[in-house]
């Protein structure tokens, strides 16, 4: 049985914009045409990126590690009838498969890395890319989630029928470079209120370490781009960036 969480998923993000993040994939990879192309995706969630990418590539390689957004992210590439993509829910470090043209990781997947798997994690993928090949992703910019810590909210929104209550109370712990948020969730439809919570622990990387990182790993022209203000450069204030890494 899926937790609720991952169930409830779609709704709770479903203001978030997968065309926006693809189109931004497009700038930043430099191909108009991928049809050529085998790509990695590393945290698929329920599969929202993976089925709109999927029909622009040759091949898609996606892996997600959370057994129930696994299950999510198989059922939407079944119903969507895409063939050309392969799911696994191993690490990484387990996958058995190299050459990629390029790997991207949507909304944040970094920041699930811990720093004592971040090595491991990053010559994993450096192995798995073949040189030339782009990294791709979306994360918290360490620098500014340090000086401007994410605070107490409270977001609510509708979906069709669906009224959704989501409260993050985020625990910050700058020794750690942690960021806690306990989510407490109310979905409420005309027959009743569904109510659960669930616990994110993510890391921030401040940028220089992690490009010093990517180096280290094999990748080279680390670039970081203000999510908000694409395709303004990063600066220390914002607070999520895209990054491009290139396989050396
Ligand atoms: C915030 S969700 C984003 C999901 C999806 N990309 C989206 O935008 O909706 C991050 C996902 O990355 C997965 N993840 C974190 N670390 C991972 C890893 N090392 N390998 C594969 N998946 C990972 C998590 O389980 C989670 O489902």
């Amino acid at each position: 049985m899926v937790r609720p969480f991952a169930r409830h998923y779609d709704s709770i993000y479903s203001d978030k914009d997968y065309d926006a993040d693809l189109k931004v994939l497009s700038t930043l990879c430099g191909h108009r045409d991928m049809s050529d192309k085998r790509v990695l995706e590393i945290g698929a969630g329920t599969g929202s990126h993976t089925i709109r990418l999927a029909p622009r590539l040759k091949e898609l390689v996606s892996l997600e590690i959370d057994p129930d957004f696994a299950e999510l992210s198989r059922q939407k590439v079944e119903a969507a009838g895409i063939t050309n993509v392969r799911l696994g829910s191993r690490p990484i470090e387990q996958l058995d498969d190299d050459k990629f043209d390029g790997a991207a990781a949507f909304f944040h997947v970094l920041n699930y890395v811990a720093p004592t798997h971040r090595s491991s994690f990053l010559g994993a993928l450096a192995a798995r890319l073949a040189p030339g090949a782009w990294f791709v992703t979306d994360l918290w910019n360490g620098d500014a989630v340090v000086r401007d810590p994410p605070r107490h909210e409270t977001r609510n929104k509708t979906v069709g029928i669906t009224a959704i209550r989501q409260e993050i109370s985020p625990t910050v712990d700058l020794g750690l470079n942690t960021v806690t948020l306990a989510y407490d969730i109310d979905i409420r439809r005309c027959d009743g209120i569904e109510h659960f919570a669930e616990e994110l622990k993510l890391y921030i990387w401040p940028l220089h370490d992690l490009e010093g990182m990517l180096l280290d790993a094999g990748f080279s022209n680390v670039q970081f781009w203000d999510c908000r203000r694409f395709p303004a450069a990063a600066t220390r204030d914002s607070w999520r960036v895209w990054m491009r890494a290139i396989r050396r």
